[in-house]
Formats: structure tokens, C-alpha cells, sequence
């Protein structure tokens, strides 16, 4: 599974960011810049995982939210896409698995993540080594498709998930099969409910919400619980 995704990631990376834009009509920028408004302080160190082209890095980066970020994602030519993006930034790239980081212990004030929860292999495993990463008190936003549970962002995937995007996708990348896993994806995914009970049972609390659209995307925050 891994590696088909990896894969993927890799065949589309040179059009992602182009895709990105035309298929949330410019919106996905405006949602990371808010998401990232959910983390309390400013100049964090934060690891931004799978982080793609480095969008949402740049953006903490630019709202003061990141001092320095820490870029890290398992697919090569994603990193390599992004690579004149953060030049002269104080972003650093690395290849890792979100599931086995290639940090040491409590390195990070914040971890970000704009719409890789869902692909890794072991979402659960992803959140516990988040919180081996984090410093104490360290806090988490995680931006998503969760599986939708209410009337309109079900006919939205139902309609423009399952035609539009990979009729779009697919001209702009050259890969439909990419977008058409888009929507398998999110409807295998965790729902919102889901994802605060796995926050829950590993290891954080004051758990924050926010709906994009209409509850089409999310993001929710959480600061790791303190040992007893
Ligand atoms: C939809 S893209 C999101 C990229 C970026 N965060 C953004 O907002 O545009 C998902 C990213 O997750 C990465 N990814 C998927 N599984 C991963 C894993 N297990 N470890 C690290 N990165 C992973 C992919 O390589 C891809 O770059």
C-alpha cells in the first residue's frame, strides 16, 4: 500500500501544486494559512509531515506561526518538486516515513500535516510517534478529507469527487487514477469522530475542530497530554 502510494506521489509531483489550485478553486491555500492559526504561539520549530512541495511550511513560515520548519515526507520526487520553493527559507527537507521519523525525541514545539494523515499506512502508529517527536506540551494540527458523515460533503465526493476530480486531475497531471484515489481514500478514512477517538487514545487532549466548506475538509489541533 505504501509503495503504491509513494508511487503515485512521485508520478504527479512535477503537476500536484498546479492541480491543487485549479481543483480547490485557489481555496486550499486560504484553508492551510487558517488550520495553522489553530497552533497557540508564534516562532514554533515545526515538523511539517509529508509536506509535499512545502506549501503549508511556507505558510507558517509567512504568518510567523514556524521560525524554522522541518519538511519531511517518504516520496522523493515530491521533496524534489518543492526544492526552489524553500530556497532561502529556514526550511530543511528530509526523506522520512511518517510512521518511523528520523528525529530524536521530543525535537519539535509542533507537527503540521496538510492532507497526508490519510494516506499512511498506520494513521494510529503516525499519531504515537508524533507524540515521541513532540516536545511536552507539544501540539499537533492536522488538516484532512475525513469520511464524510453528513448530506453535503457526501454528495459533494459523490458528484464532484467522483467525476470531476479525476476528469481534472487527470488533464492537469496525466494521471486520473490519482484523483479517483482521492475520493477511495477519504471514504476509507477515519470520520471526524474517528480521528478524535485515535487523538484520544493516543495520548492527546484539548482537541479543536475547524470545517472548511461546508465541513468538505477539517482541521483539528491537539497538545500532547502530560505524563501522570
Ligand atoms: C496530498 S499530499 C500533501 C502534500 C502537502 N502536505 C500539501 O498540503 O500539499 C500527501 C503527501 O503525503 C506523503 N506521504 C504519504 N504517506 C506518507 C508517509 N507514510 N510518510 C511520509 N509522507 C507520506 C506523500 O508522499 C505526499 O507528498
Amino acid at each position: 500500500m505504501s509503495q503504491d502510494v509513494q508511487d503515485m506521489f512521485g508520478r504527479i509531483a512535477k503537476r500536484y501544486d498546479t492541480a491543487n489550485r485549479v481543483l480547490s478553486a485557489g481555496q486550499d491555500t486560504r484553508w492551510r494559512k487558517r488550520a495553522l492559526r489553530m497552533l497557540s504561539g508564534d516562532q514554533l520549530c515545526i515538523l511539517d509531515l509529508a509536506c509535499g512541495t512545502f506549501d503549508l511550511s511556507i505558510d507558517a513560515l509567512s504568518i510567523g506561526k514556524a521560525s524554522n520548519v522541518h519538511g519531511a515526507d517518504f516520496c522523493a520526487p515530491m521533496l524534489h518538486a518543492g526544492k526552489s520553493k524553500r530556497e532561502s527559507k529556514s526550511i530543511s527537507a528530509c526523506a522520512g516515513d511518517g510512521m518511523q521519523l528520523p528525529y530524536a525525541d521530543a525535537s519539535f514545539d509542533a507537527v503540521v500535516m496538510a492532507y497526508g494523515w490519510r494516506n499512511i499506512d498506520d494513521p494510529k502508529q503516525c499519531l504515537a510517534e508524533l507524540v515521541r517527536v513532540l516536545k511536552p506540551n507539544g501540539q499537533i494540527m492536522i488538516l484532512e478529507f475525513f469520511k464524510p458523515t453528513h448530506w453535503w460533503p457526501r454528495l459533494f465526493y459523490g458528484t464532484f469527487g467522483r467525476f470531476i476530480f479525476p476528469l481534472i486531475g487527470g488533464l492537469i497531471s496525466g494521471d486520473a487514477s490519482a484523483y479517483r484515489y482521492l475520493r477511495t481514500s477519504i471514504q476509507g478514512f477515519y470520520s471526524c469522530q474517528e480521528a478524535e477517538e485515535a487523538l484520544n487514545c493516543c495520548g492527546y487532549h484539548n482537541i479543536k475542530w475547524q470545517s472548511f466548506f461546508g465541513g468538505i475538509s477539517h482541521a483539528v489541533s491537539a497538545t500532547v497530554k502530560e505524563n501522570d
